[in-house]
């Protein structure tokens, strides 16, 4: 689509402060693709609904993920950085690919199931065809590589199976994505319970660390985080804990986990877990530095949004346009 450009697409979730393990599952990789990719990355607020929000929460929160995304390195005229709901292209393919899309398949999703369970109040039908929405996001933009973290693997091979099945029936209308998982911090585990996943939604504050956390917070929730009762720093089946912090400091420093072991070799838990809070902290500083600077300024961010929207709809409308032309509904000028 864009003359020998590769794409690339991601997109955040405003449901919640933003964790470390978003910002080293995906945000942090988005910008390394920005040179050799044209870049699309998206604020998810229709998919947020899903789950009830507080409207002055969502609200606030697409400004501050918009936000988020340039303090982390986005910049906005090397990438199309804009919030989903801006450009109603990705509700509409939503729809026909819902055609696509068979029950079975949406019911063996494990996000659904967990969700479901999570909000046994509120299972709605938004809920179950979030991965169609989802793979409309992607495949509007014709993209070859999706960022994202390891838990959104499952959404990335069932977009592959509907963009395969309608390319089958209308041949060459969509690109097929593939996943890029970085090796380290693809799953970033809570701090308290160190077997489940580090969550924007977690009630628990302790679990998480978030991207705007200060510093004592941070080496606060890092010396209580959840360990074991061994004493040596080093990788091995059962010590959860211990693990998912040796995977956050080798992916914030880049050692490899024998460089940490040899580190800390002689050293007890609580220099290594004040070690990983501080190249945590110190990680974290520059971005909420210039996060500071970009969410003072509403009106800025705004103009962001409206030029990254008007990008994204061009490219939008050809996706569209050339599918409701495939798929026989009548066109007119
Ligand atoms: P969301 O908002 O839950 O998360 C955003 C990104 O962060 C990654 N991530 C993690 N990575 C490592 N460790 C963790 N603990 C962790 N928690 C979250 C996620 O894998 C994701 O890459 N459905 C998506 C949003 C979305 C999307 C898209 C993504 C909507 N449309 C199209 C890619 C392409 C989601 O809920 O992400």
């Amino acid at each position: 689509m864009f003359q020998d450009q590769l794409v690339s697409f991601s997109g955040v979730q405003p449901s919640g402060n933003l964790t470390i393990g978003n910002y080293l599952g995906a945000i942090k990789n988005f910008s390394t693709f920005s040179e050799k990719y044209k870049c699309f990355y998206c604020v998810v607020d229709e998919h947020a609904i899903t789950v009830r929000q507080v409207p002055a929460d969502l609200r606030r929160r697409t400004y501050e993920t918009l936000a988020l995304y340039m303090a982390c390195g986005l910049d906005p005229d090397k990438n199309t950085l804009y919030v989903q709901s801006h450009v109603h292209e990705h509700a509409e393919l939503g729809w026909i690919l819902n055609c696509f899309t068979m029950f079975g398949e949406l019911s063996r999703m494990t996000q659904f199931k967990d969700k479901s369970a999570k909000h046994a109040d509120n299972i709605n039908a938004g809920l179950f065809t979030y991965p169609v929405l989802m793979a409309a996001d992607i495949l509007l933009y014709q993209t070859d590589v999706v960022p994202v973290g390891i838990d959104q693997k499952q959404h990335v091979e069932i977009c592959r199976d509907i963009a395969e099945r309608f390319n089958q029936v209308f041949p060459d209308t969509f690109t097929i994505p593939e996943p890029v998982i970085p090796q380290q911090g693809m799953k970033i585990m809570s701090l308290a319970e160190p077997t489940k996943k580090m969550s924007k939604s977690d009630e628990n504050v302790n679990a998480v660390v978030y991207i705007l956390d200060d510093r004592d917070t941070i080496i606060r929730k890092f010396k209580r985080a959840v360990t074991d009762s061994d004493t040596v720093v080093r990788c091995a089946d059962g010590k959860d804990g211990i693990n998912n912090l040796m995977t956050i400091y080798s992916t914030f420093t880049g050692k490899t986990f024998d460089e940490i072991e040899r580190e800390f070799d002689g050293k007890g838990y609580g220099d290594f877990k004040l070690a990983v809070g501080e190249v945590c902290a110190d990680a974290l500083a520059p971005v909420q530095e210039k996060y500071k600077c970009f969410i003072s300024d509403k009106a800025q961010l705004e103009a962001q949004m409206k030029k990254g929207a008007e990008e994204a709809s061009y490219v939008a409308r050809r996706t569209l346009s050339k599918v409701q032309k495939k798929l026989g509904f009548v066109q007119v000028r």
